[in-house]
């Protein structure tokens, strides 16, 4: 039996990505990058989404529907121009509420249910006998063929609704909205949410390029300057979660063998909010297992797949400054508040090893993207984040700015990350702003 300290060094090995590993992440990055835009087979889908840098001057007031995944938000935003908006309406509503008895992800819902549900959302801002104009934000890959078309390629995040794979999107929401006498909202766009993150700070900063999420999920979009079959630059979402050139350890390969696609989303698995709690999962059964943390005895949440989130792996790293909180952890999870010193450090370590795992693996794709576009970083660029993970985890910010500063060294002060907070929505907005220019003014409130 190892111990305690062997195995922390063991975790430390198998989570940790040296300067080194990530510049070769990098380069694959970009190969596979440059492979999906020539339309070659590659990891990366690298999805033109039709959409271009909007000006600052959009104006009006528009609806937005931002669905991705975990709850549906909808908005009613002005947008003044000179990058200023308003919210004037929101509601944010979950998409699977087991005391409410609904479950919109689950394989047994059905497209018609999903998209009735999101209509029902959208009706409760608006009046009847007001024209409203849409931009939807639905954060899953979509193949595009113009700004309001796109065909859900497949579902990610472990979603699985029925009867939405192979399908227009957008012919869906006009159904539903259709069915229930809502002809007056008319939705005029979608977009992937790492463009409506990018759109939202493009709006305000004219070196916004590059829109990404850390959050359920985890996927970036950039402005390509040349698009293949574009006469204009284009933002291009690379679904980058799929990325599958990184090499895993054990507790990724389980994760995977039990997740609704196997072999697919490698990055995403490693990165994003709805898998590394279940990673943390996976590491605390295993030392547990192995009788170095709470004596062996194992909790019953540790046991149960999907006990962990997001949130656990940010209460336990910041256990370091606040050690309190790992009784209250143990607390919500109905477990004994007993734990020695070693617990506290084997609790901490593991939730701080696999968040900054995710912080630099995101930024190796960022180094990737910049090199493509800039491969001297001589303009200045923005990389406009949006999520929970980016938002709330402690420190992962930081370890971003660090890890791309290593990556690109002297010239990481070209590079500025900054959060765009509902930039989801804010960016459907700015979306069917670009399309339709100030027709959306039409409405007062
Ligand atoms: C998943 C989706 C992607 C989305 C991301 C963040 O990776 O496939 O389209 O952008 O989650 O929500």
């Amino acid at each position: 039996m190892s111990t305690t300290q062997q195995y922390l060094d063991q975790l430390h090995t198998d989570f940790t990505f040296s300067t080194a590993q990530l510049t070769g992440i990098v380069e694959l990055f970009l190969h596979d990058m440059k492979e999906g835009l020539q339309g070659q087979a590659s990891s990366l889908a690298m999805l033109p989404s039709f959409l271009t840098k909007p000006d600052g001057q959009e104006t009006g007031i528009f609806l937005a529907l931002d669905f991705g995944g975990t709850n549906v938000r909808v908005m009613l935003i002005k947008l003044t121009g000179q990058g200023n908006y308003t919210i004037l309406k929101r509601q944010d509503v979950p998409l699977s509420n087991q005391s409410k008895n609904y479950d919109f992800t689950s394989r047994t819902s059905t497209a018609a249910e999903l998209f009735g549900f999101l209509a029902d959302q959208l009706a409760q801002l608006t009046q009847p006998g007001k024209t409203y104009l849409l931009g939807h934000t639905f954060s899953f890959p979509c193949r595009q063929t113009g700004t309001n078309q796109a065909i859900l390629l497949h579902w990610t995040k472990e979603i699985n609704t029925s009867g939405v794979v192979g399908h227009n999107v957008v012919d869906l929401l006009h159904q539903a909205l259709a069915d229930r006498g809502l002809s007056n909202i008319q939705p005029v766009t979608i977009t992937n949410d790492t463009v409506s993150a990018l759109l939202a700070a493009a709006y305000q900063d004219r070196y916004a390029d590059i829109g990404s999420i850390c959050g359920t999920g985890h996927n970036t979009c950039y402005l390509e300057p040349k698009p293949p079959r574009f006469s204009h630059p284009t933002y291009i979402n690379i679904e980058s979660g799929n990325f599958d050139k990184i090499s895993g350890n054990k507790y990724d390969a389980l994760l995977d063998q039990y997740s609704s696609r196997p072999g697919a989303g490698k990055l995403e698995k490693m990165c994003a909010g709805r898998y590394i709690g279940e990673l943390l999962r996976l590491v605390l059964l295993d030392v547990v297992t192995q009788g170095l943390l709470f004596n062996g005895n194992c909790p019953v949440f540790l046991q149960t797949v999907g006990a962990l989130s997001g949130w656990d792996v940010a209460v336990l790293q910041d256990a370091a400054a606040r050690p309190e909180q790992i009784s209250l952890w143990l607390a919500k999870h109905s477990s004994p508040t007993a734990v020695s010193l070693d617990d506290r450090e084997v609790l901490q370590h593991s939730a701080c090893l696999i968040a900054t795992r995710s912080a630099r693996l995101a930024a190796a794709s960022y180094a990737a993207i910049l090199k493509h576009i800039d491969p001297t970083l001589n303009s200045l660029h923005t990389i406009s984040i949006d999520g929970s993970l980016y938002e709330k985890l402690p420190g992962y910010a930081d370890t971003i700015s660090q890890t791309l500063q290593e990556l690109v060294g002297v010239k990481a002060g070209q590079i500025k990350c900054v959060l765009t907070k509902d930039g989801s929505g804010i960016g459907a907005a700015i979306a069917a702003a670009t399309t339709k220019k100030n027709r959306g003014s039409q409405i007062t409130t």
